[in-house]
């Protein structure tokens, strides 16, 4: 709950404005005081009589507004708040904070508040992409402002990928994290596995499948939003490293078991990567020629090392907290609990996979976490948002004391 604390909300513009509303009602039910300063753009999408409506407060929006300004002042908006929240943050407000611009009410606020500020971005998936948009969010969170989303999907520009505004109750999520102070996991070392390997057939072909690692590269982005030191071990993928994570690149199973088992000693290891079951024995060190009405090559194949098993198994340097995915097609929940025990590790997060599930590859998940006590069956979320769960669990089971799942 977060009941006696003071959000103030600044509505950037972008059609994504209209989920702000849905905001500030949870904030509200939440026991949250919401003072919302409303951008020009913004006002496009929502009115000041909405926002005035849900938050029961006066909203703000006009720098130069003589009331305003001798009622409450830029420096008094920030100073009678706990919280700033920027919901949807543009590509053109991340820009001027980044700069440090002061050239309406929102940017003013921005600059002259010694309070925590958490912004939510959203817009058009080529303009979170571009260089520009991705240095001004590492300049951000250098300064120690919190990120939420933005999460991957269809957006209403008609294109695909990650822009969209994260959902109200993600939002409400990172508010209360961000309010707590938590970082329970602070002084913990996590080594998250991510994406796919790509195994060689010759110099030019390789054998892969279709991971994405995105769910990967939120559980190590969700650990480090929690405090802890994350080391990612990725193989190729197009999503962005995540802030302040150590991502180690390789490309091979082989390679993936010797980066981890360098990153150790750790406290955590979430394998989430799709390692490939088998790689070619022997790959040809030339280019394999194509001979005319020749046979097509055979490739004899080896078993790659389990990098999962590696890690459970009892020594010295087992993390203490063993995580493993199990990506099935059917009967999901009874050979995830099957590899639990054939791998040695302590939870298993599963899903189905199936093709028509749109899991692979897709901006959502829907996991069954299995532990030693039993089964969980999560709804269908965002994958940032199995990320965040799952960090808040692995935090819960590390230190039961002081975080509440
Ligand atoms: O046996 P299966 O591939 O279904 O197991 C999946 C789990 O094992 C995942 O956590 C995956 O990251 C891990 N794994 C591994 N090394 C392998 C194969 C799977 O770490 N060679």
């Amino acid at each position: 709950m977060l009941s006696s604390k003071r959000i103030l909300l600044i509505v950037g513009g972008g059609i994504a404005a209209y989920k702000a509303l849905e905001l500030v009602r949870l904030l509200r039910a939440d026991g949250a005081a919401v003072r919302c300063v409303l951008t020009q753009s913004g006002a496009q999408f929502v009115t000041p009589l909405s926002l005035q409506a849900l938050s029961e407060d006066k909203v703000y929006a006009d720098l130069f507004s003589l009331t305003d300004e001798s009622e409450m002042g830029h420096i008094q908006l920030s100073r009678q708040a706990d919280l700033l929240v920027v919901a949807p943050a543009t590509a053109n407000l991340m820009a001027r904070m980044a700069a440090g611009l002061a050239d309406d009410l929102a940017s003013t606020v921005l600059l002259a508040t010694d309070k925590p500020v958490l912004i939510a971005p959203a817009m058009n998936v080529r303009m979170w992409q571009h260089p520009a948009t991705q240095s001004n969010l590492s300049t951000l969170r250098a300064r120690g402002v919190a990120v939420i989303g933005p999460n991957e999907g269809a957006m209403a520009c008609n294109e695909f990928g990650p822009g969209r505004l994260a959902e109200p109750a993600e939002i409400l999520a990172a508010i209360r994290d961000r309010l707590a102070g938590a970082e329970p996991l602070a002084g913990r070392h996590a080594i998250v596995t991510s994406g796919p390997t790509y195994e060689p057939i010759d110099p030019v072909r390789y054998i892969a499948n279709r991971s994405s690692g995105q769910q990967g590269h939120a559980i190590a982005a969700a650990l480090a939003a929690l405090g802890a030191r994350v080391t990612l071990v990725s193989g190729p993928v197009a999503v962005p490293d995540p802030a302040g994570v150590r991502v180690v690149k390789i490309e091979t199973a082989a390679e993936m078991l010797a980066a981890c088992q360098a990153a150790l000693p750790a406290d955590i290891a979430v394998c989430a990567a799709a390692v490939a079951d088998w790689r070619v024995a022997r790959p040809a060190a030339e280019k394999i020629k194509k001979k005319p009405r020749a046979a097509p090559p055979s490739l004899a194949m080896a078993l790659n090392p389990d990098i999962l098993a590696t890690l459970a198994e009892k020594g010295p340097a087992r993390p203490r907290l063993v995580v493993g995915f199990a990506a099935e097609t059917s009967d999901v929940v009874a050979y995830a609990k099957a590899k639990l025990k054939s791998k040695g590790c302590d939870w298993m997060v599963a899903n189905d996979v199936s093709p028509g599930t749109g899991i692979m590859g897709g901006a959502e998940n829907a996991v069954h976490l299995i532990t030693r006590r039993g089964v969980e069956d999560w709804p269908r979320l965002p994958k940032a948002e199995v990320a965040r769960r799952l960090a808040r669990r692995i935090a819960a089971h590390l230190d039961p004391e002081t975080v509440a799942t």
